[in-house]
């Protein structure tokens, strides 16, 4: 690791540190935003050395957690040690932790599909075989259920998965379904959570003993709403169907709960069935609701999260997009709250890239690679209205959502501009946050000071988007969803009750089966859809936004809404009419 230039650079003291950070804001400003500078590079060889750059950050993070973490949860990079932080995950308070618990080697199991994906096959095996032969959940530690599910179970189920796919050739000495009854095993202790009045789980379970005795019944839309792709994927896997149904009935609650608007708040109450947080938007705490309502239609290919997802998706864009930013509102009324980017929004791009509206996507994603050029990485929460980093909420932990819109928005439209987007968010991450032990969350974008965590969503999501967008070869041959933590699923036709291709005419099915992964499940615009089969009603484009006035009347541009059939943004005439004009 001394030999490490990169390491040593980061290792500078504060004036140097001050200065590299200046400079380095500078040029890639001027290289992201300078159309003159020649797009020479997207040629093969730029792509490959950056797809070597994140290779070996994958590993600079992976080894030093193998060397002085593993088999704890996740590495402390600055003073090189560990911290076993499942029971921690979402727990701001630090209560209830337990004094026994010595970790589940969360960061290995959470880095299984990017060592399959960046194709190191016989470190997959090896920890294959010793989380098989080592792994127990049988123990005294209340986990939040959210992050458990995502980062543990959809680990172990996306690795299953990939592991029984011998084309893939991960497992070369045999492969014996030990990631499946690890994930069963666990997926056990993470039922009791769902016997609660409403149906809607508790956010806290504890892996041996179940619910704790007033427990605390609040808990949040993502935290309860984003379980149906792992829970799904275990029925589906073991035969045992109380996984999904428990999701799927949670699920149903949530959005039987929703206001007139459509909209769904933040947090709520599991024994109740009443919100208790009414300022809301698509940021932290409600994100992956949305994200998993369109990936269960594509994995399951059930209609009702078609309809729960065009319904809520349209009320989100009604009510709280402000040009290419999104504010949060009170979802009774659909009134402004607060006008702010957290960072967690930037998922957004790439969902809208999965539902065909790619022009919306370019423009909320081109703003928000703004606020990261600004900063050199992008800030917790950003006021846009004000254009300042939020007074508190200054941390950059290393998050992965502005380059995984990046490589969703590279797959629909192959612009290179995208590739550089990539390249910049490679450098900043080196600079800023690479250190000797790992990589450090920064925390805060102001003076960069670092924090001592590496997350280990850094390495099933930042690395694995960031090495998808240089080098898609896992993606050939597959249909995939990815889950909220980067874990891929594959899309097969014995778990769909229909393909959403058979929606579309015959020939659109077949240019559609052709294509190689679920990027390609976007929605047929309205008026292509004359050969529909098998929909009792037509479904309209996921991206149409209504004009704000009756009549298609406007003063600007922003008082109109975005085409059904286009997806295009709509505009105002000089005669006061929204359209789309040539
Ligand atoms: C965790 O480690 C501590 C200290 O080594 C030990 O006392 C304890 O028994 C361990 N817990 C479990 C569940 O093995
Ligand atoms: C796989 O990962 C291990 C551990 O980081 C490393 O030693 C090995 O060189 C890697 N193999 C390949 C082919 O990258
Ligand atoms: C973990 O598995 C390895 C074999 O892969 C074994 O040698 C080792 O003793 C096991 N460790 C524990 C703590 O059980
Ligand atoms: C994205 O936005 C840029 C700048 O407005 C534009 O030049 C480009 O064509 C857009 N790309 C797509 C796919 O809409």
């Amino acid at each position: 690791m001394s030999m490490d230039p990169i390491a040593r650079k980061s290792g500078i003291d504060g004036a140097w540190r001050g200065l590299t950070i200046l400079m380095m804001s500078v040029l890639s400003f001027m290289y992201l935003l300078g159309e003159s500078v020649p797009i020479v590079s997207a040629g093969p060889e730029y792509i490959t050395s950056l797809r070597e750059d994140v290779r070996q950050m994958f590993h600079h993070a992976y080894d030093n957690y193998m060397t002085y973490a593993f088999p704890h949860d996740e590495l402390k990079p600055l003073s090189r040690s560990y911290t076993d932080s499942l029971g921690e995950l979402g727990n701001l308070k630090l209560e209830h932790l337990s004094e026994t618990y010595n970790g589940t080697a969360l960061t290995l199991i959470d880095s299984l599909t990017s060592l399959a994906i960046i194709g190191n096959s016989s470190e997959f095996e090896k920890s294959v075989i010793w989380l098989g032969e080592n792994l127990s959940f049988d123990l005294d530690v209340r986990v939040n259920l959210f992050e458990c599910n995502i980062r543990v179970l959809g680990g172990l189920v996306s690795a299953h998965m990939l592991a029984l796919d011998s084309k893939k050739g991960l497992m070369r000495s045999g492969y014996e379904g030990q990631l499946l009854r690890l994930a069963e095993d666990l997926g056990r202790r993470l039922l009791p959570a769902f016997n609660t009045p409403t149906g809607i789980p508790y956010a806290w379970v504890n892996l041996k003993h179940g619910i704790r005795e007033n427990e605390t019944p609040e808990t949040s839309t993502s935290g309860c709403g984003s379980l149906i792709l792992e829970m799904g994927a275990l029925s589906r896997l073991t035969g045992n169907p109380e996984y999904e149904v428990a999701a799927m009935q949670a699920l149903r609650k949530l959005w039987s709960m929703r206001t007139p608007l459509n909209l769904v708040g933040t947090t709520l109450n599991v024994i109740t069935g009443q919100w208790i947080e009414y300022s809301s938007g698509i940021g932290a705490g409600v994100d992956s609701f949305y994200e998993y309502l369109i990936k269960a239609y594509i994995l399951f290919g059930e209609d009702e999260y078609w309809t729960m997802f065009q319904d809520a998706y349209t009320a989100v864009q009604q009510h709280y997009r402000q040009g290419p930013w999104y504010r949060d509102a009170d979802i009774r009324t659909g009134g402004p709250t607060h006008r702010q980017l957290t960072s967690l929004q930037a998922f957004w791009p790439g969902l809208q890239v999965l539902v065909g509206d790619v022009a919306a996507a370019n423009e909320t994603h081109r703003q928000f690679v703004q606020v990261w050029e600004k900063y050199g990485v992008i800030p917790e929460r950003y006021l846009f209205d004000r254009e300042i980093v939020h007074p508190t909420e200054r941390y950059y932990p290393l998050r992965p959502e502005l380059a995984e819109s990046t490589f969703f928005l590279y797959q629909a439209t192959k612009d290179p501009w995208y590739l550089r987007v990539g390249e910049v968010l490679v450098n900043s991450l080196n600079i800023y946050t690479r250190v000797a032990g790992g990589f450090a969350s920064v925390r805060d974008v102001m003076t960069m000071e670092l924090e001592d965590h590496q997350h280990s969503f850094f390495l099933s999501e930042t690395c694995k988007y960031l090495y998808l967008l240089f080098d898609d070869s896992f993606l050939k041959g597959g249909n995939y969803v990815f889950t909220t933590e980067g874990h891929p699923l594959p899309v097969l036709r014995a778990w769909q009750q229909w393909l959403p291709p058979s929606k579309c005419s015959p020939n659109q099915e077949m240019k559609r089966e052709s294509k190689d992964n679920a990027l390609d499940f976007r929605i047929c615009p309205n008026l292509q859809w004359k050969g529909c089969r098998n929909c009792s009603r037509r479904v309209e484009s996921a991206c149409h936004v209504l004009d704000n006035q009756a009549g298609h009347r406007c003063k600007l541009d922003a008082d109109c809404g975005v085409d059904a059939v286009s997806c295009r943004r709509r505009s105002c005439s000089a005669s006061g009419y929204c359209g789309t004009w040539p």
